[in-house]
């Protein structure tokens, strides 16, 4: 069943930010990439690294893993590079009434 959560007023996460939030037992990543709002899991394929941490490039929409330095396509969840080669789960994201929600499974 896919459930809406709430993650925080669109204002509150401004062009360049993230927010990490958790749901059940998931960490999830919520990126503003240039105004495009994308959501991804906080946990690198490769060795469960803690994703969403990593250096965001807003521009190519992409986040670096901070612990062996894959780089992942925050639109598709796929690494662009190694040592990962699996895609993490990304996540529809909405804004209704000004409010960034999240749907999860
Ligand atoms: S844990 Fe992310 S690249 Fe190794």
């Amino acid at each position: 069943m896919t459930l809406t959560i709430d993650i925080c007023p669109l204002a509150e996460l401004p062009p360049g930010e993230r927010r990490i939030v958790s749901f059940e037992d998931v960490e999830i990543g919520v990126f503003n990439c240039n105004g495009e709002l994308l959501a991804i899991e906080d946990r690198c394929s490769h060795d469960d690294g803690p994703l969403a941490e990593g250096e965001l490039d807003a521009a190519a929409c992409t986040v670096e893993c901070p612990r062996h330095g894959s780089v992942f396509d925050l639109r598709t969840g796929k690494p662009m590079t190694l040592p990962a080669y699996m895609p993490v789960d990304t996540f529809p994201v909405l804004v209704e009434d000004g409010l960034i929600k999240l749907e999860v499974d």
